[in-house]
C-alpha cells in the first residue's frame, strides 16, 4: 500500500514571508513542494520560473514537484531540472510528441509526470502511461488557485487507476485542485495518492501547518 502524500501549492504561500512558509510545511508533515509553473499562454496567469525554484530549492529538503503549465515546455526541461525540481509534469495538451518529453525528463534524472486539462480525455494519455512516474488529474482548470473542485473529475481518477493497475504501473496517481478537506477523501476513494493543495493549506485561519495538519488527519481518517 502506498504513503498517501500531500503536496501543498506554494503559489498561494505568501511570498512575503516565504522561507517560513516552507518551514512550516515542513515541520507539519508536507512530503512534496508542488510549485506552479504558468506562462500567461497555456493558462491566462504568468506565476514563476527556474529562478523561484532555486530558490526554493536552497530552503527546503522536501522534493519539488514541478507542475508546467506552459507552451513549448521542451525548451525549459533543462532549466527547472537544473533549478532543483525531482519531477516535472507536463501537459498533454502541450506536447506533440509527449513520449520524447518523457523520455528527455527522465534523462535529466527527474521523474516524468503527465497531467491533462478537465475537458481532456483519459485515454489521450495511453501512449505514455507504461513510461510516466506520475500522472496528475487537474480537478480545476488551470491557471488560478481557489476555484471549486469539479466533482466530474472523479471518475476520470477511477478511470486512470484503472489503467494504471491493469499496467501493474507504481506511478503516482495525483490530483490538484479545490483539494480540500471534504473533497480529498472522495479523490482517495477513487484511488488517487498524492494530494495537491493551494487555498486549503495556506489560506487557513491558523496558518499552513494546521491546514496541512488537518488535511493529514483526514487522510489518516479516511484511508482505504
Ligand atoms: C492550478 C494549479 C493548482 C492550484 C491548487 O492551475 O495547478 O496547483 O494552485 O490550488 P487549490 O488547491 O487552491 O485549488
Ligand atoms: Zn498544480
Amino acid at each position: 500500500m502506498k504513503k498517501l502524500l500531500l503536496a501543498p501549492s506554494i503559489i498561494a504561500a505568501d511570498f512575503t514571508h516565504l522561507a517560513d512558509e516552507i518551514a512550516a510545511c515542513e515541520s507539519a508533515g508536507a512530503d512534496w513542494l508542488h510549485m506552479d509553473i504558468m506562462d500567461g499562454h497555456f493558462v491566462p496567469t504568468i506565476t514563476v520560473g527556474p529562478l523561484f525554484v532555486e530558490a526554493c530549492k536552497h530552503a527546503t529538503n522536501l522534493p519539488l514537484d514541478v507542475h508546467l503549465m506552459i507552451e513549448y515546455p521542451e525548451k525549459y526541461l533543462e532549466a527547472f531540472a537544473g533549478a532543483g525540481a525531482n519531477s516535472i509534469t507536463v501537459h498533454v495538451e502541450t506536447c506533440p510528441d509527449l513520449p520524447q518529453i518523457i523520455n528527455k525528463i527522465k534523462s535529466l534524472g527527474c521523474k516524468a509526470g503527465v497531467t491533462l486539462n478537465p475537458a481532456t480525455p483519459a485515454s489521450s494519455l495511453d501512449a505514455v502511461l507504461p513510461l510516466v512516474d506520475l500522472v496528475l488529474v487537474m480537478s480545476v482548470q488551470p491557471g488560478f488557485s481557489g476555484q471549486s473542485f469539479m466533482p466530474e473529475m472523479i471518475g476520470k481518477v477511477e478511470e486512470i487507476r484503472n489503467k494504471l493497475d491493469a499496467l501493474r504501473s507504481t506511478a503516482y496517481l495525483e490530483v490538484d485542485g479545490g483539494i480540500s478537506a471534504e473533497t480529498l477523501p472522495l479523490m482517495l476513494k477513487a484511488g488517487a495518492d498524492v494530494f495537491v493543495t493551494g487555498s486549503a493549506a495556506f489560506k487557513h485561519p491558523q496558518g499552513v501547518g494546521e491546514g496541512i495538519r488537518v488535511l493529514r488527519n483526514v487522510i489518516a481518517r479516511s484511508e482505504r
